[in-house]
């Protein structure tokens, strides 16, 4: 009996530690933190509004990102992001193709009680240029004692040069960034930010994020642009 006890403790606790290991990474500060490790884990998070996303939550300290995508659709398909970050974030940044470089990324920071959210593109490890051949449609954005939120619907986001998202069951690797800075013109998608606080990395197949293609397009269409 002890000994069998014994090695039940000691998986629980082999599990919990492995389980525990990209959330602990992703708090910290550092910008190379073993946060880029693509395990960090995603759930799926179904709103009553019918649309279901692939979310991937870390720790309380960094935003959650919300991804959701038509059924049945081949890329180049319309894509719909969330991002609620801790009121204390200057901007946070979503990475649809898994990196900082040559992909879509999406950039919000909060401005008065609203969100402004950027499109940009980066051929390097710098500051990320304007991309105009992602467009934003937002959805909702607010701003409170606690966090400021964003849902865009970009168009342009699941197929850019060099890349697309797979929905065969392919993996995708996403990535994220976030900083505690304030953007220099929170008004201007076009302002100047400074370097993250934090990034991470996780991979994933979409099955999650997929939503039947007629409650997502009606989604779009009727949610109030703000
Ligand atoms: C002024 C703006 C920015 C600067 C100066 C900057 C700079 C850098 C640098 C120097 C690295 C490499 C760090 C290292 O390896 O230690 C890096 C990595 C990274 N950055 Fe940025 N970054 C900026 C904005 C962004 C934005 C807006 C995003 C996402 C939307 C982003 C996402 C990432 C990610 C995911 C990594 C790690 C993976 C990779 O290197 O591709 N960055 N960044
Ligand atoms: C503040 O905003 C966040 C993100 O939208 C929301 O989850 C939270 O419920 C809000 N808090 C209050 C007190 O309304």
């Amino acid at each position: 009996m002890g000994s069998i006890y014994n090695i039940v403790v000691a998986v629980l606790l082999i599990a919990s530690s492995w389980a525990n290991a990209a959330p602990a990474a992703a708090g910290d500060n550092s910008v190379s933190s073993p946060s880029l490790d693509r395990r960090q884990t995603t759930s799926k998070y179904c709103a009553s509004s019918g649309v279901c996303y692939l979310q991937i939550v870390t720790s309380g300290s960094n935003p959650t990102f919300r991804i959701a995508i038509p059924d049945g659709a081949a890329a180049p398909f319309d894509t719909l992001l969330q991002i609620i970050a801790p009121v204390s974030l200057g901007w946070a940044g979503f990475s649809w193709g898994g990196g900082m470089t040559l992909n879509p990324l999406t950039v919000a920071w909060p401005n008065g009680n609203k969100v402004t959210v950027s499109s940009r593109w980066s051929n390097g490890r710098t500051l990320p240029g304007l991309y105009s051949s992602a467009t934003y449609k937002t959805l909702s954005s607010s701003k409170n004692a606690t966090h400021w939120a964003v849902e865009v619907a970009c168009t342009g986001c699941s197929r850019w040069s060099g890349g697309s998202l797979a929905t065969s069951g392919s993996i995708n690797t996403f990535a994220w960034a976030m900083s505690r800075t304030a953007v220099a013109q929170p008004a201007s998608t076009g302002s100047s930010f400074s370097i993250h606080n934090n990034v991470g990395m996780f991979s994933d197949d979409l099955s999650a994020a997929k939503t039947p293609s007629s409650v997502f397009s009606q989604y779009i269409k009727s949610a109030a642009s703000s």
